[in-house]
């Protein structure tokens, strides 16, 4: 690097940093996300980010593929792109072992994503996602199992069923209407889509307009606002009922933007003032996996991305309070005593306590204000004496408090203090 010339701190825009505070928070979510799935019987599975472009072509959404896909040409002339949502390479996962997995298959991922949006709140160009889905089962039971866990997760996250609301409507109900107001198939994916961000929209009217005719526009309307449910929602709601899950409405206003969706739709929404929108959603989607040239395989599932959860957390106050997970700092009096310390943290560590050993050669009082800066419960101080009577004052950072232990009472004293 030329003399005088530095490198800008700055992250490329919409992109994450994890500071520690906030990768405690991100796996906070994580393992609520990961525990509720294994609760309900499914199996992790992960894939590269990278996949090739055709992947989504014709597949996703066109919007995605289009405007918001992150491509590249690789030194062979490959076309690659960051995925851009985890789908279709779980589709393309399942169609290539069609025949040795064992269906319904329940999966779930946790993974980046990355698309090229207006970085706003609650949208990034990168964020992680859980996808939980489940493959090879047609029936409504598969349907209610993938809303009651995402009601799950949320409520292991701490949310009670007033902060959040499920709002179920049918991708078959569009159709029907498509079909009833003469809208031809090639035009229902972008109808579908302008209908997914109408509350987005300055005109929505006008656009849908725009696309279909102003009779037509004005006939879908007219035949959306007048279908309120289905049998098969009513008989989903009531499924749910039996997973305690109650804050469900039934809103034919939600559609979703992929093209792949065949049938139920779900989008979960946060109910406060401040975060009224909607936090995540999924649906089924029978016909995806037969684009991968095997069998019509049914699915069923659902994404919930961090950013949105993090939002939520925070405007109900459930975020989790920062702790490392270092439980114990060793503070070494000098020099000579650092063989010890390291040998006393090796032990320790063998007992599975956390610890840190503070090797700045600062003053004793300066390495105790550093652990307690960094919100660490416990110092020792090792020094001569410690090695030679093989006794070790614990201090307790928060209340002061002291005891004097053998190396080997160490470990159950913090175990039973820390709770
Ligand atoms: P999606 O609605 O596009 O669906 O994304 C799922 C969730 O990921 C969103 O509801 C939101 O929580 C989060 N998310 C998406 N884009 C962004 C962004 N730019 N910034 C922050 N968060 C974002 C899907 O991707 C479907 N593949 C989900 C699915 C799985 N359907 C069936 N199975």
């Amino acid at each position: 690097m030329a003399k005088g010339s530095s490198f800008s701190a700055e992250r490329y825009r919409g992109v994450r940093d994890f500071y520690p505070e906030d990768q405690f928070v991100q796996r906070f979510i994580f393992e609520h996300m990961e525990r509720s799935c294994e609760l309900f019987g499914y199996e992790e599975y992960g894939a590269s980010i990278l996949e090739p472009v055709e992947l989504y072509r014709g597949k996703s959404s066109e919007e995605i593929v289009n405007e918001q896909m992150y491509t590249f040409t690789d030194r062979g002339g490959r076309e690659v792109a960051l995925r851009p949502e985890m789908t279709p390479s779980l589709a393309r996962l399942i169609a290539a072992r069609e025949r040795e997995i064992p269906f319904p298959a329940r999966w779930y991922a946790i993974a980046n994503m990355f698309r090229y949006e207006r970085p706003q709140r609650g949208r990034l160009r990168e964020h992680w996602q859980l996808n939980a889905d489940i493959v090879g089962a047609a029936g409504i039971e598969a349907d209610a199992e993938v809303i009651a866990l995402a009601h799950f997760i949320m409520r292991s996250m701490g949310a009670d069923e007033h902060d959040f609301e499920i709002r179920l409507s049918d991708r078959r109900l569009l159709d029907a209407a498509y079909e009833e107001c003469g809208i031809e198939g090639t035009l229902r994916p972008a109808a579908t889509r302008l209908l997914d961000k109408r509350d987005k929209l300055d005109d929505f009217p006008a656009a849908l307009a725009e696309l279909l005719g102003a009779e037509r526009a004005r006939a879908l309307e007219e035949k959306l606002e007048r279908t309120t449910s289905s049998a098969f929602l009513e008989e989903l709601r009531s499924e749910l009922q039996g997973f305690d899950v109650r804050n469900v409405s039934i809103d034919t206003r939600v559609t979703r933007g992929f093209d792949y969706y065949t049938g139920m739709v779900f989008e979960v929404y946060d109910t406060s003032e401040e975060n009224r929108r909607s936090l995540f959603g999924g649906g089924r989607y029978d016909n995806l996996l037969a684009h991968f040239g095997g069998k019509q395989i049914p699915a069923v599932g659902f994404g919930m991305g961090d950013v949105t959860a993090r939002d939520f957390l925070d405007a109900h106050g459930l975020l989790p309070g920062y702790a490392p997970a270092t439980e114990l700092m060793l503070c070494v009096v000098d020099r000579s005593a650092m063989v010890h310390a390291n040998k006393l943290a090796q032990d320790l560590r063998r007992e599975d306590v956390t610890v840190a050993v503070n090797f700045s050669g600062k003053r004793i009082g300066d390495q105790v204000r550093q652990a307690d800066k960094m919100n660490i419960p416990f110092v020792i101080a090792v020094g001569e004496s410690e090695r030679d009577s093989g006794r070790y004052t614990v201090k307790n950072l928060e209340s002061g408090a002291e005891i004097t232990l053998p190396a080997d009472r160490i470990a159950e004293h913090l175990f039973s203090s820390l709770g």
